[in-house]
C-alpha cells in the first residue's frame, strides 16, 4: 500500500492544511505521484470555454452553491472507500464486453491490464477532484483534456496504449448513469443523514453529467458545442 502512488496522493490531500492549500498541494502532489495526471499544469492547453460559458451550463444543470457545499462534504465520506467504489465501476466496465473493448487491443481482443491499471489510479484521483473542485480556468483545461483522451485526438497517448481508438460521445453520455447510480451506497455508508445523503447525492449526480458534458466539447464540429 505504501508504494501506491494514489494512495500517497490521497495522503497528501487529506494531510492539507485549509481547503485551498491542500487543493493546490494535492494537485501538485498528485501530478508527481500519478503519470498523466495534469490538473492545474500550466503547459495544458486552455479550454475554449469561458468562465461565463461554465455559470450558465452550471445554471442549466440547477447546479449551484449548495451542491458545491454538498461534494466538499462527501469527499469525507468517499476518502476512505475509492479503491471499493472503482471495484465497482471496473466490474461494470469488465462485464461489458461493448465497453471493455475501449481498454483492449482490438489486434487480439484481449484488455490490457497495464493501461487499466493507469487510468484506475487516475480515476481514483478524479472522484477526489470531482469533490473538490473549484471550476476555474485551470479545472476547465484538464475538463478539455480529459475529454480529448475519450477521443481519437488523444486516447491512449498518455499510457502509450494500443487500445481501441475512438470511444464514441455516446457511451462517455451513458456512463454518467452507472457512475452516478452506483455512488449512492458508498454516500450512505458513514452514517449521514438521509437529506444530506440525498444532497450529495443529487450534487454527484450533477456533477459527473456537467463533466460528461464537457468532455464532449471535443467530439463537436467547432461552433456546435
Ligand atoms: C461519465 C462518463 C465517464 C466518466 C466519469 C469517465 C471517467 C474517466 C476518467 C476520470 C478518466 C481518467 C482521465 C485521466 O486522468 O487521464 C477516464 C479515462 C478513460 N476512460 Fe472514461 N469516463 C467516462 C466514460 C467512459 C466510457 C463510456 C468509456 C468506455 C469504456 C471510458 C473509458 C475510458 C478510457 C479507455 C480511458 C483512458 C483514456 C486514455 O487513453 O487516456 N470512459 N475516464
Amino acid at each position: 500500500m505504501s508504494d501506491d502512488p494514489n494512495a500517497l496522493a490521497r495522503r497528501t490531500l487529506i494531510a492539507g492544511g485549509a481547503a485551498a492549500a491542500s487543493l493546490a498541494a494535492g494537485a501538485a502532489a498528485a501530478q508527481t505521484a500519478l503519470p498523466g495526471y495534469r490538473l492545474g499544469d500550466p503547459a495544458l492547453a486552455a479550454s475554449p470555454l469561458t468562465p461565463a460559458d461554465l455559470a450558465t451550463l452550471k445554471a442549466s444543470l440547477l447546479f449551484g452553491d449548495a451542491d458545491v457545499a454538498a461534494l466538499r462534504k462527501m469527499r469525507r465520506v468517499v476518502e476512505g472507500q475509492i479503491e471499493a467504489i472503482l471495484d465497482v465501476w471496473y466490474g461494470f466496465v469488465a462485464s461489458t464486453p461493448h465497453l471493455l473493448a475501449y481498454f483492449s487491443d482490438p489486434a487480439t481482443g484481449q484488455p490490457q491490464s497495464g493501461y487499466l491499471g493507469a487510468v484506475r489510479k487516475r480515476f481514483g484521483q478524479w472522484i477526489l477532484d470531482t469533490c473538490d473542485a473549484n471550476y476555474d480556468a485551470a479545472w476547465l483545461a484538464w475538463q478539455d483534456e480529459i475529454g480529448k483522451r475519450h477521443h481519437r485526438m488523444g486516447k491512449n497517448k498518455t499510457d502509450g496504449a494500443t487500445a481501441a481508438a475512438h470511444i464514441p460521445m455516446r457511451h462517455v453520455l451513458a456512463l454518467a448513469v452507472p457512475i452516478s447510480v452506483t455512488m449512492k451506497p458508498f454516500l450512505a455508508a458513514k452514517g449521514d443523514t438521509a437529506a444530506d445523503i440525498d444532497a450529495m447525492q443529487a450534487a454527484w449526480t450533477k456533477s459527473v453529467l456537467l463533466q460528461a458534458i464537457l468532455w464532449s466539447r471535443p467530439y463537436t464540429k467547432e461552433g456546435d458545442f
